[in-house]
Formats: C-alpha cells, sequence, structure tokens
C-alpha cells in the first residue's frame, strides 16, 4: 500500500509531487494532526523556529568541532546542532557536515574567516533575512575590533595566552596577525587551539545577538558599507590601501 511506502518525510518533502496522495493519506489518518508545527510549514519556509541557547553549550559544541572539521562547520554546528536537540525538524533535515567547506577562508584560501562564514549560512536559515543582515553587519564590526580569542576550554589542547585585534573579517590578516604576536607558526599547536578557541566566540557572539533578538532587545547600531562607501568593502579601507585610497567610481 502506498502509505507504508511513502515515509512521513517523503509526504512533506515531495508536497507538491504527493498532493493527491498526501491529501489522501491525512484524510486516512486523520489529518494534519500528524504533524508538528515546523513540519506543517515545511523545511522551505524560512526562518526556522528558534529558540534562546545556552551560550556555554554552545561555546563547548563549537571548539569541539573545530577540532572535528575546521572554523566554518564549527560555528555552523555550535547554533545548529543545540537547535536540533531543541526543535527537532526541520534542523535535523540539514547535516551541519555540508557546511565545512568554509574552512581556512573557503579551503585555506584565507579569505573570509571560516567561523563568520559557518554564522553565516547558520543564519540564514535561523533569522529572518533583515535580521540576519544586521546580526552578520555587527558580527563582522565585533569580529575586526574585538581581543580574540576569549573563550577558555575546559580541556585546552594548547596554552593560547595571547589575543590580537584583527581589524578585518579575513582569514588570512585574522590568524597572521595573532601568529606575529604571538609568535607562533600557522602549523602549531598553539595557533590551531587560537582558531578553535576564536570559533567558539564567534558562535557565542552570533548567539548572543540571536538570543537578544528573540527577547525584543536586538539592536543594530552599524550602516552597511555599500551605503557608505558607494562599494562593497570592509570599513577601514586605510588597512590595505596604505598611502592612498583609491576612488570609488560613482
Ligand atoms: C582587505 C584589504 C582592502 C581593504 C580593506 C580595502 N581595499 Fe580596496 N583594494 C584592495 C586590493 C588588494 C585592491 C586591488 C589593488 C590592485 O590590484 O592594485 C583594491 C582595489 C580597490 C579599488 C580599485 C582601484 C585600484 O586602485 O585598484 C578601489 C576603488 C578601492 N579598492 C577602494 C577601496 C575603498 C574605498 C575601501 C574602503 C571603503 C577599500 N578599497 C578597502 C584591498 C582592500
Amino acid at each position: 500500500m502506498l502509505k507504508e511506502k511513502l515515509s512521513r518525510r517523503d509526504i512533506i518533502l515531495g508536497a507538491g509531487k504527493f498532493a493527491v496522495v498526501g491529501a489522501g493519506i491525512a484524510a486516512v489518518s486523520g489529518g494534519l494532526s500528524l504533524f508538528s508545527k515546523a513540519e506543517a510549514k515545511g523545511p522551505q519556509t524560512l526562518p526556522w523556529p528558534y529558540e534562546k541557547l545556552d551560550t556555554e553549550e554552545v561555546a563547548r559544541i563549537a571548539y569541539d568541532g573545530w577540532y572535528k572539521a575546521f572554523c566554518s562547520y564549527g560555528v555552523a554546528s555550535g547554533i545548529l546542532i543545540p537547535l536540533q536537540k531543541k526543535i527537532g525538524e526541520p534542523y535535523t533535515m540539514l547535516p551541519v557536515e555540508g557546511l565545512r567547506l568554509g574552512e581556512g577562508g573557503i579551503v585555506g584560501w584565507g579569505t573570509i574567516c571560516g567561523s563568520l562564514l559557518g554564522a553565516t549560512v547558520a543564519l540564514g536559515f535561523v533569522a529572518p533575512y533583515d535580521v540576519g543582515k544586521q546580526i552578520l553587519n555587527e558580527m563582522l564590526n565585533w569580529y575586526g575590533n574585538e581581543k580574540l580569542p576569549i573563550f577558555t576550554p575546559e580541556k585546552p589542547k594548547a596554552e593560547v595566552k595571547v589575543t590580537s585585534i584583527s581589524n578585518s573579517p579575513l582569514c588570512h590578516v585574522s590568524v597572521n596577525k595573532w601568529c606575529q604576536k604571538a609568535g607562533k607558526a600557522f602549523g602549531s599547536p598553539e595557533r590551531k587551539d587560537r582558531c578553535a578557541r576564536l570559533t567558539a566566540d564567534v558562535a557565542v557572539q552570533t548567539v548572543k545577538f540571536l538570543n537578544d533578538w528573540k527577547d525584543g532587545k536586538f539592536k543594530s547600531t552599524q550602516k552597511f558599507p555599500p551605503a557608505m562607501y558607494a562599494t562593497t568593502s570592509q570599513h577601514n579601507c586605510g588597512e590595505c590601501h596604505t598611502s592612498k585610497v583609491p576612488e570609488v567610481i560613482r
């Protein structure tokens, strides 16, 4: 019988295809009462439900996540795994391992810090578009101005005493300013633990903003760069254009 061949997930995911069959089953089994609220809306409907998370749990998962699959996965897992536990579907339909490619500023190219990419992807599911944009605008600003890392793990894998300010959301800039200040090589256990701790910091800060938003307390303070410079960019042009900032075509 068809009803046995189709899992609930198939029915939900194939909503269009199985509409007629689905309606039949709904009639047989007593309508939509079988489905949770989130399922009834379907995973295609964004944002997914959010409940406030415990930042200590988030930090722990993100830190351990770095040692499993690095920064992008670390932050995404710190946010999404607690939501998988708390809320279940649709979060459980998303294997977080699929978000690991941001590692090393995207497979080692040192562009955007992978932890921020992990936050970007997670926020895309969790926050409404406008809120996600504002939170990320705050996040990139915070990331550049903060002395990082902040988090101290219960069982550190290496000693990290030095903090640094990156003045940039770029992996290569952030990592190497820390390496220079600490006198540690990229391949050192200390640099790795620095990135693992920073991964926890980014996950925690993202969740702090999300928790504030859930409480109706989140306030955005930053303008978006294109509104200020007529081009996409980080704010401090002089960080890279040290002698003269070239003019933007308007
Ligand atoms: C992370 C480093 C970085 C930052 C920060 C940055 N730029 Fe650039 N920008 C570059 C690089 C690298 C180039 C390419 C330069 C080249 O090819 O000679 C460039 C090119 C440009 C160009 C094209 C013309 C040229 O001389 O190459 C303009 C215009 C420009 N930047 C404007 C800005 C402005 C305005 C800001 C701040 C709002 C800014 N940039 C911030 C790195 C940066």
